[in-house]
């Protein structure tokens, strides 16, 4: 029997995104957005275009081992690369986790026209539709109101009790604590987005 193999990113087309895999091309703009420094206020601070180039080479590998990894967002009409807005398998021991996990990063100049929850809501309904997951969290660090709206936007739930320190980082960092926001199946369907 012929097997068929299942495209966990395949190319998507919403209202006015196209959401796709990573391709070497979207260096140039993943090196701009990660330049900015209002973009990476919760990840230590805007990266070097080296740094860059080795994030892109992790995702690359994530992607083609788990057949995703926080897919490319970019712009129906003009093909503009906006960002990246996605599911990610992740494998590490933080509450909820290994599990398939939402996360987003848009270039500065698109927030707070709704990209990011269009793009999510597309990824989640594919998620719990094709991929069959039966939940789907998310991650923010303390103090990123613009990602934990998004979650709440998107019918996400605070798992309180579930806040974790980043393994990487001092307790006393600034950045080192994370709030944990969740999604179920039923949850989502419920939501009517
Ligand atoms: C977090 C982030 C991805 C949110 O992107 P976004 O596209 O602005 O988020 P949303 O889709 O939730 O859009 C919400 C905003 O768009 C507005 N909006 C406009 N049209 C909308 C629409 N059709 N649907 C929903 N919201 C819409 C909302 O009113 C809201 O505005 P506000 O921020 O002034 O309240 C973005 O701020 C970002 O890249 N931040 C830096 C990276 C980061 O911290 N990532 C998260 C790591 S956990």
């Amino acid at each position: 029997m012929e097997e068929v193999l299942l495209d966990k990113c395949p190319r998507v087309e919403t209202e006015r995104l196209v959401l796709r895999r990573w391709e070497e091309r979207d260096l140039e703009g993943l090196t701009e957005m990660c330049g900015h420094l209002e973009v990476m206020a919760f990840f230590g601070g805007a990266e070097a275009p080296a740094e860059v180039e080795r994030m892109l080479d992790r995702i690359l590998a994530r992607q083609y081992k788990y057949g995703y990894c926080f897919p490319v967002v970019e712009d129906k009409q003009t093909a503009q690369f906006l960002g990246f807005c996605g599911l990610n398998y992740q494998e590490t021991d933080i509450p909820s986790g290994p599990g398939v996990e939402i996360g987003w990063r848009l270039k500065r100049e698109v927030w707070g026209e709704g990209i990011a929850t269009e793009a999510a809501v597309s990824w989640l309904g594919f998620g719990f539709k094709t991929l069959k997951l039966r939940e789907v969290f998310a991650i923010a660090v303390e103090g990123n109101r613009r990602s934990e709206n998004t979650m709440k936007r998107l019918g996400m739930t605070y798992c309180e009790g579930d806040d974790f320190i980043d393994s990487g980082l001092d307790a006393g960092d600034p950045l080192a604590k994370n709030f944990l926001y969740k999604i179920t199946y039923e949850q989502f369907w419920g939501t009517g987005l």
